[in-house]
Parts: C-alpha cells; structure tokens; sequence
C-alpha cells in the first residue's frame, strides 16, 4: 500500500530537471507495481486524467488500456482532440465510446440540476463497466487522482457538507474491483502540469481550465435538448476561440458559456426571431470556494456578441454574469 501523506520535505516540482526526475522515479515505481498486468484508465481529457494516461504510456506502452467516453456532454471537438493526442500521436491503446445517444436519451425532460448529475455519474460507471467486462486480464485501475482530492476525501470523512455532488470515477460494481495506480496522488495541480509538459503533452491540454464531470448538461440549464445544446457548444466554442485571441485564456480560471432554458423576442431578417440568451462566466478563484469576477473589455465583448447572434443558430441575446461565489456558484446547476 502506498502512502496518502506527501512528506514535509517533499521538493515542490517547479521545473522540467524536477519533472524529469519525478517521471523517472514513478515510471520505475508503475513498472515494478504492474509486472506484466493490464491497467485500465477512464480518460476524460481533462489534466490529471491525460497525464496519467502519458506516464504511463511511457511506462507500461500498451498494457495501459484507455477508455473515453463521449457522454454528448463535450465541449466542441474535444473528444476527437483526445483521440487525435492519445491515439494518432501517443499510440495509445485507446477504447472510444461515444454514447451520446444513450446519455441524452436518459437525460430527455429531466430538469432537476441534482438528478441530472446522478445520472451522468452513473451512466458513466455504467458505460466504463461495461467496456471494462468487454476486456481481458485487467487487474489494476489508474486514476488521475490528485493530492488536493486526498485532502478533500479527509475533510469529508471528518463530515464536512458539500454544496453539489460532483462525480468522478469511484464505486465501480463489485465484479470490477481493481487493484489503483494513482501516480500522481502526491502532487498539486500547478506540478501535475509541469509533469504533462515534460511527458510532451500539448499545452493546450495541459493548461486545459477546469471542466465539471458532467460536462455541458450543467450549462443547457433545466431539461437537455438537443437543439439548445448544440446552441450552447458552439457559443463556448466562440467565447474559447476569442478569449484565446485577446489572451484572457491564460489569465483567467474558468469561462464559458450557459443558456437556460427560455426564449426572448428578437428580430432577424426583419422578421420575429425568438431565440435563448447566452451567458458568459468568467471567473478567477483559488480553490473553486469563492471567485471573483474578471473584467472583460467592451470591445471583446462587443466581438463573442456580434458573433454569436450571427453564427449560433438559436441564439439572440447575450448576457453576462457578474455575480460572485458567494452568492453564485460557479456553474449556475
Ligand atoms: P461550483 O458551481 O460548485 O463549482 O461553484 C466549483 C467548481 O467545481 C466544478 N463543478 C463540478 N465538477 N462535477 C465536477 O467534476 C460536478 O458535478 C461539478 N459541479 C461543479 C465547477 O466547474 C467549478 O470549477
């Protein structure tokens, strides 16, 4: 059993000589833990998932099994950048599931934010069990698992009360019970991507901002349709591509678009045009307990607007969201 505690005197890993000496040392660990055994990974793309998955690439090569899956909750072309990396660069051995269907299907007229969350979180497991059953000789589990998740799990065994259930992949059924490679289990987030960028992941993915479990059915608030959640990718794909224009991408935490589920009159083309509003979050925090909001210039804002109302069909207001946590959670679900 390995050790929960990172040690006091344990040198924080700032630079690549750092990085290089911590991959070394865990590829020797991975390799020695493994043998000749199969290891299986739940890929979303997010940062400790995928540096993960190219540590231990470099360790194991194809004895890692990486699965994906599309739950149809993606931001645009996300999961087929994860194929792209991982499969045509990284010569992963990598399982695509894309159950878009199977998902929105489940999700179809159901409007509460809680429910919708225990949906996905389930259908996930659901999905990742029963790629995992379809394989042979698997006998560990890795996990992106980060020191800030350890420290969480304390606090909540000491019966701390959380504001919203967030899912990540845990409580597999009892047939799948796998021994865990947890690589990164002692680090921060600021070393896990100093880590990614020494393995040679691209800088997008490793500096990739915070993206919820659940994806963008926290975002197309109320009941999921699929004409108002493609709406919603392509406004955040616009709100990305320009905050990455005029450099706000780095600077600021988290940003992206919501669209709740009501209609205002609009014209277009001289006719009545009803459409939903977009809302644009942009949030700086610490910790994700608190945040405050980021001053976007007018002129930016002035751009994502004549942008998405000409591009997005469905769309035709946008709005944005000054409220900080507290009183606003982060995601409005
Ligand atoms: P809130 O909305 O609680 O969000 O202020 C704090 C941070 O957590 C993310 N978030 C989630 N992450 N599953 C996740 O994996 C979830 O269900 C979930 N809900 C919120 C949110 O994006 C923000 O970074």
């Amino acid at each position: 059993m390995q050790n929960n505690t990172r040690p006091e005197d344990m040198l924080r890993i700032t630079t690549k000589e750092l990085a290089d000496k911590f991959i070394a040392e865990q590829v020797e660990e991975v390799r020695a833990q493994v043998g000749d055994k199969k290891v299986l990974l739940a890929l979303s793309g997010g940062v400790d998932s995928s540096v993960v998955a190219a540590l231990l690439i470099k360790a194991i090569g194809k004895q890692l099994v990486c699965v994906h899956v599309n739950h149809g909750l993606m931001r645009k072309d996300e999961s087929e950048n994860v194929v792209k990396v991982f499969s045509d660069e990284l010569d992963a051995n990598l399982i695509y599931a894309d159950e878009t269907d199977r998902f929105l299907n489940l999700l179809a007229g159901v409007s509460d934010p809680e429910k919708k969350r225990k949906i996905i979180g389930a259908e996930f497991i659901n999905v990742f069990a029963d790629e995992a059953r379809k394989l042979e000789g698997i006998s560990f589990l890795a996990q992106g698992t980060i020191y800030p998740d350890i420290l969480e799990s304390v606090k909540q065994a000491e019966g701390k009360k959380a504001v919203k259930s967030h899912h990540n992949v845990g409580g597999l059924p009892e047939d799948l019970q796998f021994e865990l490679v947890e690589p990164l289990k002692l680090l921060y987030k600021d070393e896990v991507r100093v880590v990614g960028e020494a393995l040679g992941l691209p800088h997008a993915m490793v500096y990739r901002q915070p993206f919820p479990g659940p994806g963008l059915g926290v975002r197309c608030l109320g009941a999921i349709t699929r004409d108002r959640l493609h709406a919603l990718r392509e406004a955040d794909a616009i709100l990305r591509e320009e905050f990455d224009i005029c450099g706000l991408a780095e600077k600021v935490w988290q940003y992206f678009v919501v669209v709740p589920d009501i209609k205002s009159v609009g014209v277009k083309d001289e006719s009545r045009y009803e459409g939903w509003p977009a809302i644009i979050r942009a949030v700086n925090t610490k910790d994700a307990m608190s945040a405050t909001i980021e001053e976007i210039p007018y002129a930016v804002l002035h751009k994502i607007t004549n942008r998405i109302t000409n591009e997005v069909e469905g769309i035709n207001r946008v709005l944005l969201d000054l409220t900080p946590k507290p009183v606003g959670t982060i995601e409005w679900e």
